[in-house]
């Protein structure tokens, strides 16, 4: 079967459901993962022809079931970089990598130790790799409930040639603490924690919610705080003087942050927005000298 065939069956079955133009970025991310032929190429060679096109055609039967195509392939990029997932690992989002920018672009942190950052509730591992990429001096560390995505962010800190310490710990439960972590200090904090409400599930898009881990996202509508307030809770425990802690957040939920930070007495607040316009991130610095 040649290539332009190919296409063409893709979007007379999918056409309807993403519109001509998707439908064509992931023909052409298959092709080009699959037959290692370009999109340039493809369109100097239409007649292109292949042999084996079962697991293309495998991937529309799952691009017909809202399976997003992140999955099908195996892998995204973020911040430029390749990551590998599954459907144990949240989807790494464009938020999250401005995120990470905002983290980069913040004045270095001068310590007379290591510069050690943490990140909570790691999945496949996208903020602590990045960060450990970018800032090849400093001692990553990344935590996690699941230990099946524990798993992906393993692969991944190989594949980007970065070394992370993981850690498998509820951090709603401090018994699930080893004693390493117990004893551990930071001078960056940087969570993205669960934070979509139950009450927001019916907002949400098929390929979401029938394909990404609920335990990623998912926070109970009654405490929405709930890991923020814990998160903090730790950070006090565990920042450095001067050390920052960096939250992405619930768009809707900008206020309730700063005021959970302000009671928290954290200082220099900021509450950031997303290119979106939507208010997506905050950070705050400890620099008491008392821990709670
Ligand atoms: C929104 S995802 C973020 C994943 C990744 N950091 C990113 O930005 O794409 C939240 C992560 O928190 C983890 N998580 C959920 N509950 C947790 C808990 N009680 N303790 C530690 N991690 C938890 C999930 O497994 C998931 O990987």
């Amino acid at each position: 079967m040649n290539l332009k065939d190919l296409q063409n069956t893709f979007h007379k079955e999918l056409d309807h459901l993403y519109g001509k133009e998707e439908v064509d970025s992931f023909f052409f991310m298959l092709v080009e993962s699959y037959y290692k032929v370009s999109r340039l190429q493809l369109a100097m060679e239409p007649q292109f022809s292949v042999e084996n096109y079962k697991a293309i055609l495998d991937a529309l039967e799952l691009l017909k079931k809202h399976q997003p195509i992140q999955y099908i392939l195996g892998y995204t990029e973020f911040y430029g970089l390749p990551f590998k997932v599954n459907e144990h690992t949240l989807i790494p989002r464009p938020e999250t990598e401005e995120l990470v920018a905002w983290i980069l672009n913040h004045q270095p942190i001068t310590t007379n130790h290591q510069l050690r950052i943490l990140d909570i509730g790691t999945g496949s591992g996208c903020i602590a790799i990045t960060l450990a990429k970018h800032l090849p001096n400093a001692k990553v560390y990344g935590l996690d409930i699941s230990y099946n995505a524990l798993k992906i962010a393993k692969e991944n800190a190989g594949l980007n040639k970065v070394r992370v310490e993981l850690i498998e710990a509820d951090i709603l439960n401090p018994e699930t603490w080893n004693s390493e972590f117990k004893d551990l200090n930071f001078d960056i904090i940087v969570s993205n924690p669960p934070y979509v409400r139950e009450q927001e599930k019916q907002h949400m898009k098929l390929n979401v919610l029938d394909n990404e881990p609920h335990l990623a996202l998912f926070v109970k509508d009654e405490d929405p705080l709930l890991f923020y307030k814990a998160i903090t809770r730790l950070a006090i425990d565990k920042l450095s003087k001067n050390g920052r802690l960096f939250f992405e957040i619930n768009e809707y939920l900008g206020k309730d942050m700063i005021q959970l930070l302000v009671k928290s007495q954290f200082s220099n607040i900021e509450l950031k927005q997303d290119m979106f316009k939507k208010d997506r991130m905050i950070k705050g610095v400890w620099n008491n000298d008392f821990r709670k």
